[in-house]
């Protein structure tokens, strides 16, 4: 997949531990192994994206097998619609999915995210991947350069989607469902508010194929428990007492559910 410059939008060439474009506007390769190529007029924060602490115990919660039904329905779904690479995750986080997902159909493997963090992270555990910061809203990859693209509980672009995709290019979305993780929302929130959700949207210039529901139930203890908490955003939502309550629970069972809508970029 042939990256360009988020500044001049020029093809980037690797010249040593940089990448280069013909302007000579020029992006180290991090020892970790990833590259910032988030221009500093496209951060809206210090820090945009994922903390630190949020990227740790998301890792350790997937490696927890936790989530595996996810990225096996991933899987399978690559499997039956066919999809080819290479793959472009979109919010990739620590890489945990997308990496499963590349390794399986055997594809090239570029992830995104704005999120320093979450990009070192997903350059020091898994090496056969390229690992961009970047932002969602402008990709620094070529036009129809991505045969499958991938947003897993994180942020759906169409438009710029829709150019990063090949004609025919699949995108696959994961969204939380109504019911996604009641027992925990129970435990921190004094009262659950249940707003419409739409978990399978119209996306312009694509055609949703399927809407694939995603459901099953597991049981953490300790710190696995504080780990999920921390890697969905009711982190940032909820009051002290709500938090406090979650730190005293040893156990918790609940459910998730989640939508995988299979789309074809039209
Ligand atoms: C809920 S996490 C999901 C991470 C990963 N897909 C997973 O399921 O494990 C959402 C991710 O989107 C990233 N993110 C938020 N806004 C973004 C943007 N504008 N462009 C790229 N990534 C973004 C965050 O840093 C975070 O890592
Ligand atoms: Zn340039």
């Amino acid at each position: 997949m042939n990256l360009i410059c988020p500044i001049c939008e020029k093809t980037l060439c690797r010249q040593d531990r940089s990448l280069v474009c013909p302007e000579n506007h020029s992006f180290d390769i991090a020892r970790q192994g990833y590259v910032n190529l988030l221009p500093v007029q496209r951060r809206h924060s210090a820090h945009p994206g994922d903390t630190r602490e949020q990227v740790l115990s998301r890792r350790e919660f997937l490696e927890g097998g936790f989530y595996a039904p996810i990225a096996d329905a991933l899987i399978s779904a690559a499997e039956q619609y066919e999809a080819s690479g290479p793959v472009l995750d979109v919010g990739c986080g620590e890489g945990y999915y997308c990496t499963r997902l590349a390794r399986a159909i055997n594809a090239e493997l570029v992830g995104l995210d704005i999120s320093k963090d979450a990009v070192r992270y997903a350059a020091g555990k898994y090496k056969d991947a390229r690992w961009l910061c970047a932002t969602a809203a402008r990709i620094p990859v070529e036009d129809g350069a991505a045969g499958l693209l991938t947003s897993l509980f994180a942020i759906t672009l169409p438009e710029e989607f829709h150019r990063v995709l090949r004609e025919n290019g699949l995108f696959f979305q994961v969204l939380a469902a109504q019911d996604h993780l009641l027992g925990l929302k129970k435990i921190i929130y004094d009262e659950l508010l249940f707003r419409d959700k739409v978990t399978a949207p119209e996306l312009p210039g694509f055609a949703l194929l399927e809407s694939i529901p995603i459901r099953f139930s597991f049981t953490l203890e300790g710190k696995q428990v504080q780990n999920l908490f921390a890697m969905t955003p009711h982190l940032f939502r909820v009051s002290k007492a709500g938090a406090d309550r979650l730190r005293e629970t040893q156990t918790l069972t609940d459910t998730a559910s989640c939508v995988l809508n299979v789309f074809r970029r039209t």
